[in-house]
């Protein structure tokens, strides 16, 4: 059960959202705290909301740069998320998350999750080390590897790392459809506490074997590209959001509808959206809270992107 004190701070938290995305009814916000899911390897609680940083977050370590950012984070963690995926091949991102998270002293409160992207141990290991001083942290909460780069080699230098204390998870990442099968191999031959890979109302490829697959071996799973970056907003320009959405689902816009049905998947530990804009961190956060579709409902969404 909850305490006062975090029933305060979700409160706090909620108002917070609400002083940020004043287009939003007020009931949108009356749902409480952000929920979580069981990491499977350890029961850990992981928020089900996070921020990805592709893109977003390649940006000048200047103040004008770096402010809109700064409130995307302080809305996350104010919001009650806390996970956060960068990688080195993202640009400064993995330094700006390190910047950012140093300002306003919220390492403890950020789950931090950074890619390997090397071909061979002493390119690897490098890698590693340049991520722990860009993210400033001598512990990084989830390392995975990238694209399937150089798997077997990564992940045993990832598992050594665990051994030490220096990584809490390992993973495994891919974004594309015709990669899930690569990843299932993996997943058959190499314990990992998390994979990573892209699930969304227009790419449902993973609905096939890789979620359940996950469900039933209790690896953990975050999602990318639940917008497939912003194409599945394109699909819907124009037509308002129908009244049963929110009535029904109490999704107050379409990112929130599209992150609700990824959501609906019992498989799914979170789902990582990027933004540079605080607003849509809000939105995004609000869409962990409130009902999720069942089957018929998410058919119904389905529709609506065709
Ligand atoms: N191989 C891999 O490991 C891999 C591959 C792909 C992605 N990823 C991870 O997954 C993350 C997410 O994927 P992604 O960045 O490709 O695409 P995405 O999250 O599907 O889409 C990002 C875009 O959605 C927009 N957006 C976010 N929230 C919104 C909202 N509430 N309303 C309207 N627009 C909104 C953002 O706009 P603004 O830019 O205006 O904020 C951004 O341009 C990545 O950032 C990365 O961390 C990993």
């Amino acid at each position: 059960m909850p305490s006062r004190r975090r029933v305060l701070q979700g409160s706090a938290s909620l108002a917070a959202l609400a002083a940020l995305i004043p287009w939003l009814p007020a009931a949108a916000f009356a749902s409480g705290p952000l929920p979580s899911r069981a990491i499977p390897s350890t029961g850990e609680p992981l928020p089900v909301i996070g921020l990805g940083t592709s893109r977003t977050h390649d940006v000048a370590l200047t103040d004008e740069a770096l402010g809109p950012l700064r409130k995307v984070l302080q809305t996350l963690v104010n919001g009650g998320a806390s996970l956060v995926d960068t990688a080195p091949s993202y640009g400064r991102a993995e330094s700006v998350c390190g910047e950012l998270a140093a300002r306003d002293g919220l390492r403890q409160r950020l789950f931090l999750a950074s890619k390997v992207s090397s071909t061979g141990r002493a390119a690897g290991e490098r890698q590693v080390e340049a991520s722990f001083a860009a993210l400033r942290t001598d512990t990084i909460d989830l390392m995975q590897v990238h694209n399937l780069q150089d798997t077997s080699t990564q992940l045993s230098l990832l598992r050594e790392l665990k051994e030490q204390g220096r990584v809490r998870y390992i993973g495994v990442t891919h974004y594309l459809d015709s990669a899930h099968e690569s990843l299932l191999q993996v997943l058959r031959r190499e314990p990992v506490d998390f994979v990573q890979f892209n699930y969304s109302i227009g790419e449902r490829n993973a609905e096939r074997e890789l979620l359940p697959y996950c469900a039933d071996k209790g690896i953990a799973v975050l999602i990318n590209r639940p917008f497939q970056r912003s194409a599945l907003f394109e699909r819907v320009k124009g037509k308002s959001l129908p009244d049963w959405a929110t009535v029904e689902l109490d999704a107050s816009s379409w990112a929130q509808l599209m992150l609700k049905f990824i959501l609906a998947n019992p498989a799914v530990t979170a789902v990582i959206p990027a933004t540079s804009n605080p607003r849509y961190m809000a939105d995004n956060i609000l869409a962990g809270q409130g009902r999720l579709p069942d089957a018929a409902q998410r058919q119904r969404i389905i529709e609506l992107f065709a």
